[in-house]
């Protein structure tokens, strides 16, 4: 149970005095997520501008039975299934529900930084598939593979709504080879990824006009406030996100719109931000299959079968591990 403050906000104190003492300023998506940040990434996925989650959704719906087919699980042993940043489990359900139906023998094992999106996820599924076998764990997802890829069951891990997008290649690629490593021969892994398109689709995603993405995006300093004693005026501040389609990057920023100091209590300290300074926040990397190919080299894992939407916005990855 993490029911101290201490041990919840040490490690968000350590990050935001480190990330706020380095010039360019950051500060890490991981944290975006407590539970105002959570309601608002749900409000983020139902908005019209955030084609993601149709898209999977659209490609859950549609070729469940293929995809549960293209895991190739031998039906008399069981298994795991571990969804790496389950959230609210959604789209999950959609697969959960046709393993179920052919009659698998698996337990799901949802991993999430946010407790309280666990504790959502459960009640949930436990209304929407009564029978289901359940086991959640909080944690980063580096921290938790090592304790949860310890058994001798096959695995099959889900790590899908492009949430591998947050990590930069370099990163990727030394998560999916530490995820690999924890892997034996034929275990598979679903990676859902968004694809590379024009910026009139994917700005839109990150800049909707409701102005929930710049919520989403403030809340950072906003749960400064609340949980390290900060005085942050968040309307002095505002939501800037770039994408270029060279890259495939989509970059989100805080810009302070004037000159500024900000105390955060529990560091004892204030920070200066100039008018126009900005703080990174958040990369959601967009991929093509050669970027994918880079990302997986000397992971062990390979690229086994493919699952697109109707109108090719993102696409459902099945790895196979050597
Ligand atoms: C949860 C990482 C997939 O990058 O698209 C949504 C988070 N950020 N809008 C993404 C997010 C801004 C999202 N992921």
């Amino acid at each position: 149970m993490q029911n101290s403050n201490t041990t919840t906000n040490t490690p968000f104190l350590d990050h935001v005095s480190e990330g706020l003492n380095t010039q360019p300023k950051y500060l890490s998506s991981r944290y975006f997520y407590d539970k105002k940040g959570d309601a608002l990434f749900q409000q983020i996925m139902a908005m019209p501008e955030y084609y993601l989650t149709n898209s999977e959704m659209e490609i859950f719906t549609e070729q469940a039975p293929a995809i549960v087919t293209a895991f190739e699980m031998n039906p008399e042993q069981s298994f795991e299934l571990v969804e790496l940043g389950a959230g609210d489990g959604t789209k999950t359900v959609k697969l959960l529900a046709e393993f179920k139906n052919s009659d698998y023998d698996f337990t799901y094992l949802p991993v999430d930084i946010s407790e309280n999106a666990l504790s959502n996820l459960k009640t949930t599924l436990s209304k929407q598939l009564p029978d289901l076998q359940i086991s959640p764990k909080q944690g980063e997802y580096f921290t938790v593979l090592k304790e949860l890829l310890t058994s001798d069951q096959p695995k099959v891990v889900l790590f899908i709504g492009s949430n591998l997008g947050n990590l930069s290649d370099d990163l990727a690629n030394n998560f999916l080879t530490s995820l690999g490593s924890y892997l034996k021969k034929g275990d598979k892994v679903l990676l859902g990824l968004d694809l590379i398109k024009s910026a009139d689709i994917v700005l839109p995603a990150y800049n909707d006009a409701a102005g929930i993405t710049r919520d989403f995006n403030l809340n950072l300093l906003a749960r400064i406030n609340r949980e390290l004693g900060g005085d942050f005026r968040i309307e002095n501040f505002s939501h800037q996100p770039e994408y270029s389609e060279k890259t495939g990057i989509t970059k989100s920023y805080i810009k302070s719109d004037i000159d500024q100091t900000v105390t955060i209590g529990a560091l004892k300290e204030s920070f200066h931000f100039a008018k126009d300074e900005l703080i990174h926040t958040e990369v959601s990397r967009k991929y093509n299959d050669e970027i994918l190919n880079k990302v997986l080299s000397g992971t062990g894992l390979s690229l086994a079968n493919k699952f697109t939407d109707q109108k090719k916005y993102f696409t459902d990855f099945l790895l196979e591990k050597d």
